[in-house]
């Protein structure tokens, strides 16, 4: 298809078009989509319906052929709809949460939890997915960290880009692949106190430096689409933000791919206060550099007049059209608009044994065990009480898995059932004030006491923002029961955003499973009975408090830094009555295995901006029992243009190791891993010296310091940049 000509063809109108997104509703009224709702009050007439370029969310294979064929017997140039939805961490098979599949560690985790969503999804006809979502977020009361991969941006990065790699595989145009969106640009995460859709204000050192490296990577991994965020970035909404979508998108990264606003951002721009109405709106997100507009109608009511006075230059829609037009020939959609649609398919492949067994492996490495004095893992002899609302519960799939049905999963108390565990006392319980005095005798007789705690699945998400970030209606006192009944107890948490657990940190054990999907129940079982061995790492801290919110493990020194040598010192960086440092930190994570560093080393101690430096350290797991271990490299830079983090994720490794076994980790380091950027985007370096950090998390670590020498710091050079 020559979609250059084709584009000459189209009226001003049908090019408009292009750039409307709708829910499938509009195109076969008698179906019930559950993303639609506000879409109704569009007004928009069946001419305009069947004039637009794509669908937001379908629910089966034949939906979409139906809508489809419908949508192609009306259409005057027979240009097929690209259907896109929201396929974020698995289809019909669920899988972890990104936060938890962040925990992994893992990046083959992350591509195959997107291999196995994309075959799955592309079932029904889908085309396009808004994932992978790469919000680098601080802030715990965010619904929305449930859906990112935490505070680090190489991690995120690294993560993002594999999810890429899932969805697309080799090649957009095949059945089975889905094209990437990745989303929300930019700084979403940045939300001001957490609250969802609030003010972000963050300055373009912390852009460059922290909130878009994550976007950057998914685009260079391939990423064919990018979904601009409902947050202003410098006072101007990022949907109509030029130099979010022009000068970084365009100018700096060279990207020439699709933008789509996120649902109605483009008619909140009013909202904001910074468009008077939505002719307004419409223009100033053509300027920009908006293509496709999400469930509004600010184009389809005002571009061709705004072009017709003259206002707008037909060339800037031109420009968008040819992107998306562009995106539907690369989709192989031309020669087959019906692609990957199949009901056989649906039947054969969604949530078939092998996606479960997947899912099953990918959550065994997605929990993070936090603590665990002695007790775990447990032994099928003894006897069990299992208290808490996540007893019997089996919605262990999360936020964002609508197309997912829990009554698949299992329950805790089934696998419990089904292993013949002897348990002598189910409850769910949120609390002791649930519990029947005449219960104590019965959880008097167990051995142990294992609680399931946690959020309701609703408290995370978008719009699921919460102040206070303890586990919900005094879930604490069951702990406290426990202890006061002589109980040893085994804490399994179901949350989607770190907790304040300083109130439950007597528990004897704690293991955070997030939201592991279909197969939760399984995996949990398997790691407390140590059938498996945890290896998840925290991407992300957990306050003491949610009073020390935003707490981070990449942060500025400050010219008052409290350290162990000064911390006698009252005019330092620090709280009266709560320490500096998270509850538990960023990298965080125990096995049952014990491992040992030892040997760390560094091919050369002074070196230049041409040098790849190698690095190796020695890992022995001293135990009998076999598992991974997440080996981590952290850098600082002493001295810089800007003042640096304290410590930086660069690399990470994980590593099998038997009983026993000891193995050498090396990693390669080059300039880039030790640059950082001006606030106009520009990749600068400093000579000078550096430390290299390797160990098992971001505060225990063997450390060695090095020069980079050659470089000199041109501080002129700087201040006359920020004049220009
Ligand atoms: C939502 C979300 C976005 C999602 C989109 C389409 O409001 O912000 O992540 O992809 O709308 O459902």
């Amino acid at each position: 298809m020559n979609v250059d000509n084709l584009l000459k063809q189209l009226s001003t109108k049908e090019k408009i078009g292009q750039l409307l997104q709708l829910a499938p509703f509009h195109f076969n009224v008698d179906l019930k989509s559950e993303v639609a709702g506000r879409v109704r009050s569009l007004n928009i007439d069946t001419e305009g319906i069947f004039l637009s370029g794509s669908v937001l969310g379908i629910r089966n294979a034949e939906e979409m052929l139906d809508i489809q064929k419908k949508y192609l017997d009306n259409s005057k140039h027979q240009i097929p709809l690209i259907i896109m939805a929201d396929i974020i961490h698995g289809y019909e098979t669920i899988f972890p949460v990104p936060i938890a599949l962040a925990s992994s560690f893992n990046p083959r985790m992350a591509f195959e939890t997107a291999r196995i969503s994309a075959i799955e999804a592309s079932t029904a006809g889908i085309h396009v997915t808004f994932s992978p979502m790469a919000d680098l977020s601080r802030d715990p009361r965010w619904g929305r960290v449930v859906e990112s991969f935490g505070e680090d941006p190489y991690l995120a990065g690294v993560l993002a880009a594999n999810m890429v790699k899932g969805y697309q595989n080799d090649g957009i145009e095949k059945v089975g692949n889905l094209a990437a969106c990745v989303k929300h640009f930019a700084a979403y995460g940045a939300s001001e106190a957490g609250r969802d859709y609030n003010t972000v204000d963050v300055s373009r050192t912390a852009l460059h430096n922290t909130y878009l490296k994550s976007y950057k990577k998914a685009l260079d991994a391939g990423a064919r689409m990018v979904m601009t965020a409902f947050n202003v970035l410098d006072g101007v909404p990022a949907t109509i933000n030029q130099y979010l979508l022009r000068t970084v998108l365009r100018d700096l990264w060279k990207s020439d791919v699709v933008t789509i606003s996120d649902y109605d951002s483009l008619k909140q721009v009013l909202d904001h206060g910074c468009a008077e109405n939505e002719k307004d709106a419409a223009y100033r997100a053509i300027q920009a550099g908006l293509d496709i507009e999400m469930a509004s109608v600010c184009y389809v009511n005002y571009l061709e007049k705004l072009i017709e006075e003259g206002i707008v230059d037909i060339q800037k829609l031109d420009e968008a059209v040819l992107r998306v037009l562009n995106l539907k020939k690369d989709l192989g959609l031309f020669d087959n608009p019906y692609k990957g649609a199949s009901v056989v398919r649906e039947k054969e492949l969604l949530r078939s044994k092998k996606h479960f067994e997947i899912s099953k492996k990918i959550a065994l490495e997605s929990a993070v065990l936090l603590k665990n004095e002695k007790v775990l893992p447990l032994n099928k002899k003894q006897k069990i009480a299992l208290i808490g609302p996540y007893a019997r519960s089996k919605s262990t799939n999360g936020p964002w898995s609508w197309h997912g049905n829990i009554e698949h999963n299992k329950s805790l108390e089934e696998v419990f059932v089904n292993h013949k565990i002897n348990l002598v006392y189910t409850s769910e319980a949120e609390s002791i004030n649930q519990i029947e005095h005449s219960d104590y005798d019965q959880i008097l007789k167990a051995d142990m006491v294992v609680l399931a705690l946690g959020e309701n699945t609703r408290l995370s998400g978008e719009a699921r923002s919460r102040s206070d970030i303890k586990l919900p209606n005094q879930q604490e006192t069951l702990v406290k029961m426990s202890h006061t009944l002589n109980k040893k107890v085994v804490v399994i948490l179901f949350n989607g955003r770190p907790l304040d657990l300083t109130n439950i940190i007597e528990s004897d054990a704690i293991l955070e499973s997030w939201f592991l999907g279909s197969c939760a129940a399984d995996a949990i079982f398997d790691l407390i009975y140590g059938i498996a061995n945890p290896s998840g790492k925290l991407p992300m801290s957990f306050p003491r408090s949610v009073g020390q919110i935003p707490v981070y493990y990449n942060h500025l020194n400050t010219g008052r830094p409290l350290l162990e040598t000064n911390k006698n010192n009252e005019f330092l960086s620090r709280y009266l009555d709560i320490e500096n440092t998270p509850l538990f930190n960023f990298g965080y994570g125990l096995s049952y295995s014990s491992f040992i560093y030892s040997n760390l080393r560094i091919s050369q101690l002074e070196f230049d901006v041409d040098t790849q430096l190698r690095v190796s350290i020695d890992v022995t797991n001293e135990s009998q029992i076999p598992g991974y271990e997440v080996v981590q490299l952290y850098i600082r830079d002493h001295t810089a243009q800007i003042s640096r983090p304290v410590k930086e994720l660069k690399k990470f490794e994980k590593v099998w190791l038997g009983s026993k076994d000891t193995k050498t980790v090396e990693f390669s380091l080059d300039i880039h891993d030790l640059s950082y950027y001006d606030a106009y985007g520009n990749e600068i370096y400093d000579s000078g010296k550096f430390t290299i950090m390797v160990g098992s998390n971001s505060q225990e670590t063997m450390k060695i310091d090095i020069w980079l020498k050659g470089v000199k710091h041109d501080y002129q050079k700087q201040s006359s940049n920020q004049s220009s």
